[in-house]
């Protein structure tokens, strides 16, 4: 599966034929002033939770696209309400067979208010079981015991999309645990460097996991790499 990283918590991924936008936040983001959002193609926008770094430009894209947004109830009614009427609710413990493959909405510990201040429900993260591939976006959280379930209930994960930067989620200490939690080898890091509160050390970070055996992927922004 292709994975190409748009900075901070932005990537897509492509299952058949389909592409997947996570978090879209890159007009905002100094790093990857050299991304062009009218360029990006999205099938579908995934939305963790409502804070201005995970959602800054799901309405260009969205209206450029005709992405199908799919996030939390909240989040879905408050780009209704903007006019973008091409949405797909869930909530926590659901899971939904789209055309790619199936979406699970899975408990994350954050919060979730939208930019204007209102409810953005609960903050959460996506498995996704596909053809070419299951995996885990937690979106921003704690690293939290739920995170064993999905192992049980999803089955094998080749590998997972974490933050690492600490202060606001969890850090990359964290992160190796989160990984042993889904049984996952294969860490692609993000939510780290794009402001003040969440610079990390990288090499600290991928010494980290590599003494537990494990790989922290970073790719550089605007990087496609094959998983
Ligand atoms: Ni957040
Ligand atoms: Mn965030």
């Amino acid at each position: 599966m292709d994975l190409t990283f748009y900075g901070h918590s932005c990537f897509s991924v492509e299952i058949e034929g389909k592409k997947i936008l996570f978090d879209p936040f890159i007009s905002g983001n100094e790093f990857a002033k050299d991304i062009d959002i009218n360029k990006i193609e999205a099938d579908y926008i995934l939305i963790s939770h409502g804070h201005e770094d995970h959602i800054l430009d799901v309405e260009a894209i969205a209206k450029n696209t005709g992405a199908k947004l799919v996030s939390n109830y909240e989040i879905i009614n408050w780009f209704s309400a903007k006019g973008i009427e091409n949405g797909h609710p869930m909530n926590h413990g659901g899971k939904w067979q789209f055309d790619f493959g199936v979406v699970r909405y899975v408990n994350a510990v954050h919060t979730s208010s939208m930019p204007d201040g209102s409810y953005g429900g609960n903050p959460g993260g996506f498995v996704i079981e596909s053809k070419e591939g299951n995996f885990y976006f937690s979106g921003d959280t704690a690293l939290t015991f739920d995170m064993k379930l999905i192992p049980l209930t999803c089955g094998r994960i080749d590998f997972c999309v974490f933050p690492i930067g600490d202060n606001f989620t969890m850090g990359f200490e964290d992160a190796v645990t989160a990984a042993e939690f889904v049984n996952c080898e294969r860490v692609v890091g993000v939510h780290y460097d794009t402001f003040g509160y969440i610079e990390i050390d990288k090499e600290k970070a991928k010494h980290e996991f590599e003494r537990n055996g494990k790989d922290l992927i970073l790719p550089k922004i605007g990087e496609t790499i094959s998983l």
